[in-house]
């Protein structure tokens, strides 16, 4: 049986890269058809809501989405239509690999996950403004909510998938010190839980801001790293610079019974409706789809396809250092495919 997807192609460059990259999936085989549903920015425009019912239905139905970069207001307006997606869904483990594909950087061979913990933390959305003196935004506060039911889950989830993938270490980074509640609570169940894989996957922990230090100076002594909200999503962008930036940064957001793959870049509006948009973040994240769904033999051939086009030059982007365009990169991973 084919499965359905939700692809939801997004806002800015989103559009672009969503067309680049069912046109490569097409090319390898995928076994995919598609429920294209709106949500984001363009949503808000055509239907009046940001995040659509029929969408959300849809996501629910199909259990499986491929996403395009949703657009979110700074500051004021609509709330995070990614952020509900997670929550709703309940995709509490957001997989964020980083590997090497671009030659000529300061680092080869980076071969990284980040876990991030994607339902709980600062990214609860639990703030507000305090009005003193007549200034309704005097001051603010947000509340950073951490359970041991979350860090048991994403923990054990890190584990799990280091040992599913043969990886050899798991580092857990927080914030303990200073926040010795909440990142407290982190900390103490990682330590609790990793004996139970000694001899298995190794385990450390480390400060945020060492490991941010360390990634930099030397990437090589990680492996797989597990984390709270915030600090995963900064900190995985930092490993997107590792290899190349955010267009080479896939990642899937996994829950029980749904799951929904994205790229870690955002809508990048400097770039959009240009058409020379990186789409390998979101090629890979399809990647990730089809390794999900037990479509693994496709998932290889495209990555075969796409390391071949970067590695010789047959297309590059302008990020890659180029000036092929996102359809002639597409046509070119399509070629290598054929
Ligand atoms: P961004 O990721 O859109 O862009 C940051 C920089 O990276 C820009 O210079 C952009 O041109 C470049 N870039 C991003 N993707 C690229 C690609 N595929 N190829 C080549 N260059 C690429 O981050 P920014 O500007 O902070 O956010 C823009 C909007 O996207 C915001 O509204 C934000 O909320 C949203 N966003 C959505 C995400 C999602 O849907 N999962 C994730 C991150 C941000």
């Amino acid at each position: 049986m084919t499965p359905t997807i939700t692809l939801i192609p997004g806002d800015g460059v989103g559009p672009e890269i969503t067309k680049a990259v069912t046109l490569v999936l097409g090319e390898a085989g995928a076994r995919l058809q598609y429920d294209r549903q709106d949500a984001g920015v363009y949503a808000l425009e055509r239907h009046g809501d940001p995040m659509p019912q029929a969408t959300m239905d849809s996501i629910e139905s199909n259990g499986l989405a491929l996403k395009g970069p949703l657009a979110t207001p700074s500051g004021g307006g609509f709330r995070s239509v990614n952020v509900a997606i997670r929550k709703e869904f309940d995709l509490y483990a957001n997989i964020r690999p980083v590997s090497t594909i671009l030659p000529g950087l300061r680092y080869q061979d980076i071969d990284l996950v980040l876990i991030r913990e994607n339902t709980e933390g600062l990214y609860v959305g639990v703030e507000h403004s305090i009005s003193i003196a007549g200034d309704r935004r005097a001051a603010a506060e947000s509340a950073m909510i951490t359970t041991r039911f979350g860090c048991e889950r994403i923990l054990r989830f890190a584990f799990e998938y280091a040992i599913a993938n043969g990886r050899s270490k798991v580092t857990l980074a927080h914030k303990a010190n200073i926040l010795k509640h909440t990142q407290g609570l982190f900390l103490e169940t990682g330590e609790l839980m990793a004996p139970e894989y000694a001899g298995r996957v190794a385990f450390e922990d480390g400060i945020i801001d060492a490991t941010a230090m360390h990634l930099v100076l030397d990437p090589y002594r990680f492996d797989v790293l597990v984390m709270g909200n915030m600090f995963g999503d900064i900190l995985s962008d930092l490993m997107a610079g590792l290899v190349g930036g955010l267009g080479f940064a896939p990642s899937g957001n996994i829950g029980e019974s749904c799951a929904v793959f994205e790229a870690v870049h955002g809508s990048a509006a400097d770039i959009a409706g240009q058409g020379v948009a990186n789409p390998t973040g979101l090629l890979l994240s399809a990647c990730m789809l089809l390794d999900h769904i037990g479509q693994g033999e496709a998932a290889r051939r495209i990555r075969t396809a796409l390391e071949a086009v970067v590695l010789h030059g047959d297309a590059r982007t302008p990020d890659m250092g180029g000036s092929d365009n996102t359809s002639a990169f597409a046509a070119a991973v399509a070629r290598r495919l054929g």
